[in-house]
Formats: C-alpha cells, structure tokens, sequence
C-alpha cells in the first residue's frame, strides 16, 4: 500500500509516533486502522468486549446495593467483576463486559447514573474476531 500525504502532516504524525515507541511506521498505521475497525464495531452495534472501571466511596448510602443489582440485571453481559479496596473509603471495580455495544452502552448508563459514583469509564475493545 503506498498513500500521499501532506509534508506537514507527516511531520506531525512522525512526531505523535516518536512519543508512543512504535517501532515501525507500518506499525503505527496497521494500529490505527486497527482502532477505527474496533470503532466500528461499537458504532455498528455489533458483539464487542470491553472493561468499565468504577471509582466509588461504599459508605455512600445505597450505592453499593444498586450497583451489585445493575450488575445481577446485566449478568448475561457481564463476564468477571474485579473490587479493589483504594483506601478506607474508595473502591475501585473493574467490570469486564461481552455482548452487544447497545446493550453494554446501556449498562454503562446505568452504572453512571448510581448515585455516589465519583469515576466512569468505558474501554472499548474487541472480541478480536472481526478484526485481522
Ligand atoms: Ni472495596
């Protein structure tokens, strides 16, 4: 494959690679193609995988309680929760998900409108199936 380019476009991607240890042009572009196919599949609705990670305090009156039956309520989606205790107060989950992007997409909804809650995020990867 052999595309044109801009001179300052380069410029600046060859200084975006210097910063992430690719070792190869080749290998920064076949991971960035990479990251738009895995983008797609989450647009597209089709069966992914992620991880979303939770930060929230458990003396937070009825926090813990509706986060375990969000969980119970999504069990299909969901294939292991890891719980971290921070410190006295904060706990951190890392909930490890498969299924539909809606239907993870949803959960995560769910998750973050938990009262108490102080971090959300959603990393959004792949089964690896439809991606070479
Ligand atoms: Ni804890």
């Amino acid at each position: 494959m052999t595309i044109s380019l801009e001179k300052d476009l380069l410029t600046q991607f060859e200084q975006h690679l210097a910063g992430h240890g690719y070792p190869t042009r080749s290998e920064a572009v076949k991971n960035l193609m990479r990251k738009a196919l895995v983008e797609q599949e989450w647009v597209k609705g089709k069966e992914v995988a992620g991880a979303v990670t939770l930060v929230y305090d458990h003396h937070k009156s009825g926090v813990l309680k509706r986060l375990v039956s969000i969980q119970h309520d999504c069990g299909a989606l969901i294939v292991c929760t890891q719980h971290v205790h921070l410190d006295h107060h904060n706990c951190m989950e890392i909930v490890v998900v498969r299924g539909a992007a809606a239907e993870i997409q949803k959960l995560l909804v769910a998750l973050k409108s938990t009262k108490g809650i102080k971090h959300t995020s959603l990393m959004m990867a792949t089964t690896g199936e439809g991606v070479s």
